[in-house]
């Protein structure tokens, strides 16, 4: 069954679904989500959203502190709107229904690392699903947002899919929607837009460790790209220092590893060497506050010098009482796998958690296709540089979402698009995979040569290594792409290569060393490349 829509919103994270409720405000809205409607990194995230709500702070100190931890390469214009307009968007949140936790009538506004404040709103350590809650929960409320789950978007629809347009530039399109799959029944649809808004967050599974759950395959990354959509700074990916080491042995933390709160350093805590000695003093003077590039890092150098598989978090000095009810989800979590967090250390490793880099947008969140727009984790918005400030992502993305829906409102009202008549997925000619286990260990080869060559510390030779063996996968992959009836792991390895390759690409053009990338060839910060690694044309 195809469909047709006003706004086509693609996520149903806190990017999707906010902007689905400003959206259905003028328009009518079809939000489609891969999976189950809750399932997205905003459900996993813990920490909170960070905004200047106490009278002591200030949108300059806020300001600031995102312009440091982005180590130059913020763009502060862009900054400046996320900062001040945040406390707004919070109110929307507020006004939804979601319940961020208080103490005695007031916020409890909580620091974590490169905050010169206590600015973080929170839900205990169940941030990400209060806010979805309450999201879904309104989105439920408008007759005229229709959900569909189980809907994967695979290539977006524009002029290219008009044969007689096939060498129209980027400048020259527009985008009218997607072709998806319906993963419950295999069937490919149509679903064309007169606006489409991607919110399809980030891409955590390129890496073999992530806080990340599976959906996280980076696929609006890959459909931009594709499409010749401008992306930008993706070598900036940000390894989270704390997840837990060794949650792979509960069920649910199968594909993603568990991850301890930065508010838990926020709140006191220290890491350890394997033998009990606290080391970031070392490494700078913010210590276990310091932005998250350089406590990654010196983990990372402390665990390779050391020849450890992992260190130690250490709150067992808090109050019992104290730790239990600011951290229930962590808690229970770490007491499940036998560790009992008010009286032992917490084994933590660093794993791959955020990118920085994404599809372009400007303040309107308009990408470079005309017609399409972005927002969230997606999204290359200027706010986080070469590595963002904890608890700025839920910000940015309520922050983006807003502008993105005042801008499509714009959008209708100016254009008046009429949609052109693009054909039906056409599969003839393709049979139904029968060794799918080709595709599933494609999957895994990626995420192996991810993890072991484009992580923390990077260099010309791993990089190189690293993109001969994507290269090699896509060709295999396409090869078999062709020839396959679409099925969602065929989708998601071809989506995986393609953010594997332009990770890749992306580092291989900055001949520096900033933020979240470190490569021991080029170990210096150098201001001649302070300037954003932008991929328009697809190179493979
Ligand atoms: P998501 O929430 O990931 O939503 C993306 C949606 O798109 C999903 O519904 C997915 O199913 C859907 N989708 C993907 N591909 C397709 C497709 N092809 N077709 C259809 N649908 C698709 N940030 C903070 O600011 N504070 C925190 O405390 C914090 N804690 C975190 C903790 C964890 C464990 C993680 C993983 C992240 C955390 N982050 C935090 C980061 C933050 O949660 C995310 O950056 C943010 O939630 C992204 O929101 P989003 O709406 O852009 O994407
Ligand atoms: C966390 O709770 O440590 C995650 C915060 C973030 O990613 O901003």
């Amino acid at each position: 069954m195809n469909y047709k829509t006003d706004v086509l919103v693609i996520g149903s994270g806190i990017a999707g679904l906010f902007a689905a409720l400003k959206i259905s405000e003028f328009a009518e809205v079809i939000l489609i989500t891969k999976k189950d409607k809750t399932e997205s990194n905003t459900n996993y995230a813990q920490g909170g959203i960070a905004s200047v709500i106490d009278s002591n702070d200030s949108f300059e100190k806020h300001i600031q502190d995102t312009l440091i931890a982005g180590a130059g390469l913020c763009h502060r214009d862009t900054v400046e709107m996320m900062v001040k307009e945040g406390p707004e968007r919070i109110k929307d949140l507020i006004n939804i229904g979601t319940k961020f936790t208080e103490i005695n009538g007031k916020f409890d506004l909580v620091k974590e690392g490169g905050h010169s404040h206590s600015r973080i709103l929170h839900a205990k350590d169940l941030t990400g699903q209060e806010i979805e809650r309450a999201l879904i929960n309104s989105v439920n409320q408008r007759s005229n947002i229709i959900l569909l789950e189980n809907y994967t978007a695979i290539d977006f629809l524009t002029e290219h899919n008009l044969r007689k347009n096939k060498n129209l530039t980027i400048e020259n399109k527009n985008c009218y929607g997607v072709y998806a799959l319906n993963s419950q029944t295999n069937e490919v649809v149509k679903i064309q837009s007169k606006a489409t808004l991607l919110a399809s967050g980030g891409l955590g599974q390129v890496y073999l460790h992530t806080t990340n759950p599976k959906i996280a395959t980076g696929d609006g990354f890959a459909m931009a790209y594709r499409a010749g959509v401008k992306i930008a700074n993706m070598e900036f990916i940000q390894f989270h220092p704390t997840a837990l080491f060794g949650s792979s042995s509960l069920p649910e933390f199968e594909s993603r590893s568990f991850l301890i709160s930065e508010a838990v350093r926020g709140f006191g805590g220290i890491l350890r060497t394997k033998d009990g000695n606290a080391f970031m003093e070392k490494y700078d003077p913010r210590k276990e506050l310091a932005p998250r590039d350089i406590v990654a890092r010196a983990i990372d150098n402390e665990l390779k010098k050391r020849g450890d598989e992992f260190i130690y978090l250490d709150i067992t000095f808090k109050d019992k009482n104290e730790i239990i009810e600011r951290f229930p989800n962590i808690y229970n979590t770490c007491l499940r796998l036998g560790i009992d967090i008010t009286t032992e250390f917490i084994p933590v490793v660093p794993s791959a958690h955020y990118v920085c880099g994404g599809v372009m947008v400007d303040k309107n969140a308009q990408t470079s296709l005309n017609g399409l727009y972005a927002c969230g984790e997606v999204t290359m918005t200027g706010v986080h540089g070469a590595n963002r400030l904890a608890s700025n992502s839920l910000l940015e993305a309520v922050v983006y979402s807003d502008r993105a829906a005042k801008s499509i409102k714009q959008f209708l009202e100016d254009k008046r698009v009429k949609l052109p008549e693009i054909p039906d997925w056409d599969d003839s000619g393709t049979l139904t995979q029968d060794e799918r286990v080709l595709v599933t260990h494609t999957i895994k080869e990626v995420k192996h040569t991810m993890w072991d060559y484009v992580g923390i510390v990077r260099s010309n030779q791993r990089l190189q290594r690293a993109k001969t063996r994507i290269f090699y996968l896509y060709q295999e992959n396409e090869s078999l792409y062709k020839k396959t009836k679409i099925y969602n792991d065929i989708l998601e390895a071809r989506n995986l290569i393609a953010c594997a390759y332009i990770i890749i690409k992306s580092a291989e053009m900055r001949k520096e060393s900033r933020g979240l990338h470190y490569t021991i060839d080029y170990p210096n910060t150098d201001d001649n490349y302070l300037s954003d690694t932008i991929i328009q044309n697809r190179t493979y």
